[in-house]
């Protein structure tokens, strides 16, 4: 068995006295996609972002590649050169135009040569269909070009892991199509990948394994012919028959 990419062990985390996760543990290889399901609250959101360490944990272990993670002496932007994310509002900066925000993070975060990172950036825009959004303005672009482009952005970084938290679920249900298409090239390509989605279908095509979260712990995980066909707790179920109808 070789290394995790990402190792999570006995995660527990609370607001003030609300504890959002518990005794969590989670195992990501190279080239999973892991998509997170549950309801809402039921902590997926929290778990990306103790992740991607902008969340201090109260207990447990993280591991990138065996490496401790959680350790609070560890550089945060050190873990994130390797971990990229993206949320469901897009961030973009608005006064950059896109090409700008996909070049800033590569020069001032990764040292990435300014030409380099314009041809990276150049490259990416182009094979997801935004070559003439370069130098147009994020309010420029409709919420799929935007979020295409923070898409982009995490990817021009060469991330060894992409965390997506419901990058869909701001947009309207044309635009959502677009953004998904980036996803699947990207799961296609080997990417590894952990998203929080509420978007069923693509969770059952795109994942390599699927986690229902319940109460702050992975109540359940399969593949998704498991998990989708054949869910084993009652919960699991449950939500299933809500969110499939
Ligand atoms: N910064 C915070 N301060 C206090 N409570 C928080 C904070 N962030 C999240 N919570 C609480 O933690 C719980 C889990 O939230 P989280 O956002 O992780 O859920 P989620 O599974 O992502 O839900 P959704 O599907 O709605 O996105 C919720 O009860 C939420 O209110
Ligand atoms: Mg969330």
């Amino acid at each position: 068995m070789t290394t995790p990419l990402i190792e999570v062990e006995g995660l527990r985390k609370s607001y003030g006295d609300r504890v959002v996760l518990r005794d969590l543990s989670l195992s990501v290889q190279r080239h999973d996609v892991v998509c997170l399901i549950g309801s809402s609250g039921s902590g997926k959101s929290t778990l990306l972002r103790c992740l991607d360490l902008l969340e201090p944990i109260d207990d447990g272990v993280i591991r990138l590649e065996g490496k401790e993670i959680s350790d609070p002496l560890i550089d945060p932007r050190e873990v994130r050169r390797r971990v990229g994310m993206v949320f469901q509002a897009y961030n973009l900066f608005p006064h950059l135009t896109v090409l700008d925000n996909c070049t800033l993070a590569q020069v001032k975060v990764h040292g990435v040569g300014r030409d380099e990172a314009r041809d990276r950036a150049v490259d990416l825009l182009g094979r997801f269909g935004l070559a003439d959004k370069a130098g147009a303005r994020p309010d420029a672009l409709s919420g799929g070009q935007q979020q295409r482009v923070a898409l982009v952005r995490a990817l021009c970084t060469s991330p060894e892991v992409l965390l997506l938290d419901e990058i869909t679920a701001a947009l309207d249900p044309e635009l959502v199509g677009e953004v998904l298409e980036i996803v699947r090239a990207e799961a296609r390509a080997g990417m590894t990948m952990v998203l929080a989605t509420h978007e069923m279908d693509f969770a059952r095509e795109v994942a390599t394994r699927v986690c229902f979260l319940d109460a702050g712990g992975i109540l359940e995980q399969g593949t998704p012919e498991e998990l989708f066909g054949a869910p084993r707790e009652e919960r699991t179920r449950r939500f299933l028959a809500r969110v499939l109808r």
